[in-house]
Order: C-alpha cells, then structure tokens, then sequence
C-alpha cells in the first residue's frame, strides 16, 4: 500500500472588496488570495477493501465536510464506488477565513483527478460546486480573484512576504458575515484598478503603498457585531510593528503582514504555476 501526504495551504486575502448581491445570491467579489506555509495534512491510502476517515479533531465524515462532500463529487462523476482510506490532521482554524476545508477539497480533488484522469474542466465544476474559495486551491499562489471567488487570473506569484496569524477563537459563519454587510444596493462597483496597483506595490516593495491600499470590507462590520475580533486586531497592531494588519476572508483570523521572513508563515507559489 502507497501512503500519500498532501499539503493544503491556508491563504489570507490581500485584498477583498465585496460588490452587489447577484440574481443567484452569491455577492460579486474582487480578492486577492495568497496561499502561505500553514498546511493540514491529508494522508491517503490506496489500496484497502472500502474507504475510510478520520481526522484528530473528530471531523464528521457527512455533507458538513468538504472532503466528504469532495469525494461523493467524484464518485458521481465516475459511476463507481472507490476505496481510499484518508486521515486528516488540521493545522489550520476552521471557521477562521484562512479556507483550510477548501484546501482540504481542492487536495482531494487534484489527487483523484490525477489518480482517476478525470478532466480539468470537470474538476473545476466540482470544485465550484462545494464552495467558492476551493477552485483558487487547485493551483494555490497568488490570484485575482472575481465572480463569486471562483474566476481567477494569476498574476505571478508574490515572493518575500510573510505574515503572523492571531486567531481570536470564534468562527464566523460566512453567510453571517455577507448579512452583516447591509443592504446591497449601496455597494459599490469593483473595479480592477486598485488591485493592479496593489500587485505593482507588492513587487516595488512600496510598503506604505501597500498599507493604504489592502483592504477587507467584511473588517467594519465583522468587528461592530465580535468586538473580541476588533480588540484581538488592536493587540496585533500594537504587539510588531508590520506593513500592515488585516482580517483574512469573512473572519475572524487576523494577519499582520511583513517583508522577508519576520512573519511565521510566508507566502508560497502555486503548486504549477
Ligand atoms: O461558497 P461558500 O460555501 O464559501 O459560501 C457560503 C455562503 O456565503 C453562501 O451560501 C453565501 O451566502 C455567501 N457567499 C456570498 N458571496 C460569495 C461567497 C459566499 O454571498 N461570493
């Protein structure tokens, strides 16, 4: 039996704007996401009579689950039943806006379209189907990110930053958190321009620029409903001095952004990019 380990990267988002809510109720959105070097581990065995899961934090193995729901996909888009046995050490908050159980997926989701030769496309179709964050995953790095999340460019990886994670240890449910953001038809329009800046700041090293122009619109009113998130975002600025300090996603992990490799966790470049 050939055990495989997968790493699955968290991300942060450099940047997230949300625009209006759309006719199928997801919210246009325009992101950068950077994957960094905290990873879960999925450990697969091939080769055993019929499949099974664990993970140490007693994940149930139900549609809660982004694996399970992951591998269901699959089965579906095969006709058939398969055998793998898959253990799952996380390393990464869950509900924390650093998308480790749309990591989780899109390692599956990569390991059995190269196991199985299943297509591109429809990899991608399955990825989308379980949730926004997990199609940017199956290539990790640096991307632009627009639709729901799920149209991505890849601009180049961004090399020579890392960031300090603070967790303040509530989960903040992502369809709360786009409730938070009132009423849609004040939301602005998205446009391209500030992230291009932005990517440019990055690779001129212009920190200050960087600092005016990262952003996370689900900040404001994430922190006025959790003032623990707000107060833990206080601390962090006041604990290093950094480029900048950000909410990551729909929350509540926070990340203080730095040059080089001051931070814990550095940025890391797609897996075939
Ligand atoms: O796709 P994901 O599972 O992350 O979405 C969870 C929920 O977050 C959606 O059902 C929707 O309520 C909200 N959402 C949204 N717009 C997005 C992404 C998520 O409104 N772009």
């Amino acid at each position: 039996m050939v055990e495989v380990t997968l790493k699955c990267p968290a991300k942060v988002n450099l940047f997230l704007q949300v625009g209006r809510k759309r006719e199928d109720g997801y919210h246009g959105i325009l992101t950068i996401f950077q994957t960094i070097d905290l990873y879960d581990e999925l450990i697969l065995r091939p080769g055993v009579s019929t499949s099974f899961f664990k993970s140490d934090t007693g994940l149930a193995w139900n549609s809660s689950n982004t694996l399970y729901k992951a591998f269901k996909a699959v089965e579906k888009h095969l006709g058939k039943e398969l055998a793998l046995e898959m253990e799952l050490k996380k390393k990464i908050p869950t509900g924390g806006g650093l998308g480790g159980g749309s990591s989780d997926a899109a390692a599956l989701l990569r390991y059995l379209g190269e196991t199985f030769h299943i297509e591109r496309e429809a990899i991608f179709e399955i990825a989308c189907s379980i949730g926004s964050d997990v199609p940017f995953f199956l290539r990790g790095g640096t991307a632009i990110g627009t639709g729901r999340g799920e149209v991505l460019t890849f601009p180049g990886d961004l090399k020579g930053y890392s960031v300090d994670l603070c967790f303040p240890g509530i989960e903040v449910s992502t369809p709360l958190a786009y409730a938070l953001l009132g009423r849609s038809s004040d939301r602005q329009e998205l446009s391209n321009k500030e992230v291009e800046k932005l990517l440019s700041a990055f690779r001129e090293r212009d920190l200050v620029l960087i600092g005016k122009l990262s952003k996370n619109d689900f900040e404001e009113p994430v922190f006025a409903k959790f003032p623990v998130i707000e107060r833990a975002y206080n601390k962090l600025r006041e604990k290093r001095k950094a480029i900048v300090t950000r909410m990551t996603g729909s929350g509540s992990t926070l990340f203080s952004l730095f040059e080089g490799m001051d931070g814990e966790y550095n940025f890391v470049t797609s897996t075939d990019g």
